[in-house]
Parts: structure tokens; C-alpha cells; sequence
């Protein structure tokens, strides 16, 4: 046993910091709300890599700032209070903000108090695509503020064969959910790509209805089965499982117990990758021509928010009048629920194993060789990640 435990503690080393970044991962785009979730008017509070962010609409667009107040640190999204259409005061003594920069601008019952003029909240630079809200969460004026895009899947070229919708594709619609699971994030993302468990999903109503023969097992044979993005600092940073490239042993039977996939279709062009800061994308997936994105993201050590959503691509009103019709009755119950709770449930099973701090899971598990993408992906991440969130226990809003 002395051997395997070397050979776990040597890779273990090559990913250290993952195995810290029980927060998540600081200066990276992440989603906050569907923009049918914040109208002109609406105020909302999200948590994002254990940062408090309030999030509202004016005619003007949308702000984010830090959602906790100077003064006595409370919540103020609980209780939204705006007096004037660029400024959000606070429920409690009435800390008055400037939404576009964060500046004190007043306290409403001690306007000349000193502090006016001379403190602020951090803001957050926000971008809305493919009907997502998404929020830049890191340092303070974090320069140059990456891309969107670098934060995304990568784009596939126009005339790959097997291209599927990606966000920032023309017409695309994206339709879905998001609600919190309650496992540390690496283990969703870990979940979200993982070759190893299509045994967990064998009986799935999208695998039996479409008559699909889902492997039992995908085993990498030669480091060519896992493509990597973004090594040269281009793009986005991710990993890809080339399914379908013969660099893949497809088990399609064990003999010790008899067993086969059910189904006998394929899925051609189905494929997964996963992209810093833990975004995965499903190509043709829950059918040819579709793509699911979910994003696993950090609440607190202990939850991430999953997001899971499907893209088309609608030309025309009848198109989107199907798509919709489509992912309510289909996809929506058999897809983002059915089989996607089935992975909720997976990570909520393993937290109890890893359970951030102080759990045995990081140096107990016996990783197998369907596991080289994990490993791969906390390589990764060790590598080229922007920042480690360090937790964020109730720190001071004050910047520094
Ligand atoms: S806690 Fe916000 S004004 Fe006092
Ligand atoms: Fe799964």
C-alpha cells in the first residue's frame, strides 16, 4: 500500500491549490440571475464564492455592488430602499450608495458626517448574454478585466461537423433553471464531466425514451483522449473529453455481471468539456443539435448554485414557439430534473466523504484510470486559475 499512497501523494502535490480552493476561484465570470429574474425596479442579492453581491435594475442597467452595508455590515437586499433612481440606501441607518461606483454619497440623517465622500463599497462589472446575467467576482478594479468569452466554453468553429449552439452564437435561446445543491463545488464540476459514472445514469428517462446505448464506462487509452484549451493564455482554459476520437475504450459490456446498455442509438456529436471557472458544456446534448452549459457555482464551502441550461438556436417565431414547447414538456422534466437530479444527488452523497474542511475524501479517495480527467481538470486549475477565493467567513466590506 506504501506504493499507492506515494503515488497519490505525488499527485496530489501537482494540485495543491485546488485542494485549497474550497471557495472557489476569485476573478472570473461568473452567472447571478436569468435576466427575466431582475426587472427596471428589482433589487436581489446572490452569493458568489462566499461574496454578498446586490444586484439592481434601472432604466440606466444593471449594478452590482458589495451587499453589506459599511456601517453596521447588514444585508441590504433583504430590504431595498432607493430614494433616487442612481442610488440604493441602506434599510437600517440609512448609508446612502451610489450604484454606478459604490461612493458614500450621503447618510440620510447625518449628512455632513465626515465619512461622506470618503468611503465606498466595491462594485462589479456585469455583462448580459444569451439571457444570463453574468458578474466579473474578484479584486477590486481587477485589470484588464478578462472577456466573457475566456470565461466560457469554447466557441467551435462554424463548419465542425457535429457543431452544436453556443452562447454567443446568433438567435441562440437559452431556457433553464438554477437552485442550490449542497456540496462543495469541485465535486459538482467533478460530477458534471465525470467518464466514469454513466452506470448512475443507465435508467434515466432521456437514455430510455431516445432508446440511446449509453457505455457503461468511457476509459481513456492515451493522453489524446482529453484535449486541453487554453494552455498559451488564449481563450478559455478547459478540458475535453474526445469521446469519439478512438483514443476512448466505449465499454459497451461486463461480463462478470452480464450487463449491456439498454438502448442501441447513439447520440453522434455528443462530447463534454469543462472550462475555468467550472462551466461545463454538453454538445448535442439532451439531443442532436442542442447544447447544455451548467455552471457549478460557489456559494460557501459547503453549496454551489447549479445552473443548468439548454441552448437552440431559433430563426424564426415558429422555431422558438417549438423550442420552448420542447424544453418545457421534454427536456425540462426528463433532462434538467430527472437525470440532473440524479447528479445532485451524487454530489450531495459524496460532500458527506469530502466535506470541505476537515473531511478524509481529498486524501482517502482511490482514483482509478477512468478518473485521468479529474485529475487532469485540478491540474489544470492549480495552473492557470486567476486567484483562490479565501473563505469568506463574515470578512469586513472595507476595501484595502
Ligand atoms: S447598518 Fe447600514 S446604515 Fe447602519
Ligand atoms: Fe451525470
Amino acid at each position: 500500500m506504501a506504493t499507492s499512497n506515494a503515488r497519490h501523494d505525488a499527485a496530489r502535490r501537482q494540485y495543491e491549490p485546488y485542494l485549497k480552493a474550497s471557495w472557489g476561484m476569485k476573478n472570473y465570470w461568473y452567472p447571478a440571475l436569468f435576466i427575466h429574474e431582475l426587472a427596471v425596479g428589482d433589487t436581489k442579492g446572490v452569493t458568489i464564492a462566499g461574496v454578498p453581491i446586490l444586484l439592481r435594475r434601472t432604466a440606466a442597467g444593471v449594478f452590482a455592488l458589495r451587499d453589506q452595508c459599511l456601517h453596521r455590515g447588514v444585508t441590504m437586499s433583504v430590504r431595498p430602499k432607493c430614494f433616487s433612481e442612481d442610488t440604493i440606501s441602506c434599510w437600517y441607518h440609512g448609508f446612502t450608495y451610489d450604484l454606478a461606483s459604490g461612493a458614500l454619497k450621503t447618510i440620510i440623517g447625518a449628512p455632513n458626517d465626515p465619512l461622506v465622500g470618503n468611503a465606498r463599497l466595491q462594485t462589479y462589472p456585469i455583462c448580459e448574454l444569451a439571457g444570463i446575467i453574468f458578474v466579473f467576482v474578484g479584486d477590486d478594479n481587477y485589470a484588464p478585466l478578462p472577456d466573457l468569452a475566456d470565461d466560457l466554453p469554447v466557441r467551435l468553429p462554424d463548419d465542425y461537423e457535429f457543431r452544436s449552439p453556443h452562447p454567443m452564437d446568433e438567435n441562440v435561446v437559452v431556457l433553464g433553471i438554477h437552485r442550490t445543491g449542497n456540496s462543495n463545488w469541485r465535486l459538482a464540476v467533478e460530477n458534471g464531466f465525470d467518464p466514469g459514472h454513466q452506470i448512475m445514469h443507465r435508467d434515466a428517462q432521456v437514455i430510455l425514451s431516445q432508446n440511446l446505448a449509453f457505455p457503461l464506462g468511457l476509459n481513456p487509452t492515451s493522453p489524446e483522449a482529453i484535449t486541453v484549451y487554453g494552455e498559451d493564455g488564449a481563450g478559455p482554459v478547459g478540458i475535453m473529453n474526445e469521446w469519439h476520437s478512438g483514443h476512448y475504450d466505449l465499454v459497451m459490456h461486463n461480463e462478470e455481471l452480464d450487463l449491456h446498455p439498454f438502448g442501441t442509438g447513439s447520440v453522434l456529436g455528443l462530447r463534454t468539456s469543462m472550462y475555468l471557472p467550472g462551466v461545463l458544456m454538453v454538445e448535442n446534448w439532451p439531443r442532436r443539435g442542442l447544447t447544455q452549459l451548467e455552471w457549478y457555482v460557489p456559494v460557501d464551502g459547503n453549496r454551489h448554485e447549479y445552473w443548468e441550461v439548454i441552448l437552440g438556436v431559433c430563426n424564426t417565431e415558429a422555431e422558438l414557439k417549438k423550442f420552448k414547447y420542447e424544453y418545457e414538456h421534454l427536456w425540462l422534466p426528463i433532462a434538467l430534473h430527472d437525470f440532473n437530479d440524479d447528479d445532485l444527488f451524487a454530489r450531495e452523497q459524496m460532500e458527506r466523504f469530502y466535506s470541505v474542511d476537515g473531511g478524509v475524501g481529498w486524501d482517502d479517495e482511490q482514483l482509478c484510470g477512468m478518473d485521468a480527467v479529474i485529475t487532469g481538470w485540478r491540474k489544470l486549475v492549480s495552473r492557470h486559475n486567476r486567484g483562490i477565493q479565501t473563505p469568506q467567513t463574515h470578512p469586513s466590506p472595507r476595501l484595502r
